[in-house]
């Protein structure tokens, strides 16, 4: 009787060990439970997802906008160097990797890098028709950029940072495509409780201190705040990569 019954538990075990086996071998990239990073922000992009791209790019490109009324002055504020590789993070509707493109020249190059299909197709497009041949659309993952490893010199992430549901592994690819020394822009929304207007308070999930400690906590130093006077509603924080990180 006894000896029946450990027969039947081993049966039993063996049968555990078979379907954890199944299981992993359906799924093999899957990493165990728990180690994955959880949305920070459930649902912030679900707009952004959307297939009808013509009220995002309404969205984007209003003069009322100041991203989009101060463009100019914030491609020049970004300064990228001529020839050299830039990622656009989150372009959205593309004016500024365009503008970037114009920068960076010939010999340089922009990826413009988006979760959403429909517009990189749209700003691909744009691009040919405009005769840009230096933007490269990249459409990414959720939790990475995509990039190519020591790719790139400098990362533009404008209103954007706010949109990552998974900002520790969003950061760590693009430290991963950044080449040594290589530079991030982040444009954000200020986020003052008793000051931002509630619909900031709501949207964004925190303010300028957090990202920071977020994107040096990621392998990056700060290296400049600007406050300009022409973005009543943005800061601009730059920042380098550290190589021993
Ligand atoms: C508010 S829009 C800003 C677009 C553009 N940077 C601008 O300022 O006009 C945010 C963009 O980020 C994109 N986005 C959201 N999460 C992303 C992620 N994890 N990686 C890349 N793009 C993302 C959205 O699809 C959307 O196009």
């Amino acid at each position: 009787m006894r000896s029946c019954c450990r027969a039947w538990c081993r049966l039993v075990a063996a049968g555990a060990v078979l379907a954890l086996l199944a299981a992993t071998m359906q799924n093999p990239a899957a990493p165990p439970k728990g180690e994955q990073e959880q949305s920070v922000k459930p649902g912030i992009n679900e707009r952004w997802k959307s297939d009808d791209i013509a009220p995002l790019v309404q969205t984007l490109e209003d003069e009322g906008r100041e991203i989009y009324s101060q463009r100019e002055r914030i491609a020049a504020l970004v300064g990228p160097r001529r020839g050299s590789v830039m990622a656009d993070v989150g372009a959205g509707s593309g004016f500024m990797s365009e503008l970037f493109a114009g920068l960076v020249g010939s010999a340089g190059k922009v990826y413009a890098v988006d979760i959403n299909a429909g517009l990189m197709e749209r700003l691909a497009k744009d691009a040919t028709d405009r005769g840009i041949t230096n933007i490269e659309t990249v459409v990414c993952g959720e939790r990475s950029v995509d990039l190519p490893a020591n790719s790139i010199d400098l990362v533009f992430i404008c209103d954007t940072y706010h949109h990552f549901e998974y900002p520790k592994s969003t950061m760590h690819s693009i430290y991963e495509a950044l080449k040594p020394g290589g530079q991030v822009v982040v444009v954000d929304f200020y986020r003052i409780a008793g000051v931002s207007p509630e619909w900031i308070m709501g949207h964004v999930r925190a303010g300028e201190e957090v990202f920071t400690q977020e994107i040096e906590d990621a392998g990056f130093e700060l290296i400049n705040q600007h406050y300009p006077a022409y973005l009543p509603q943005n800061y601009v924080l730059r920042f380098r990569k550290v190589s021993d990180h």
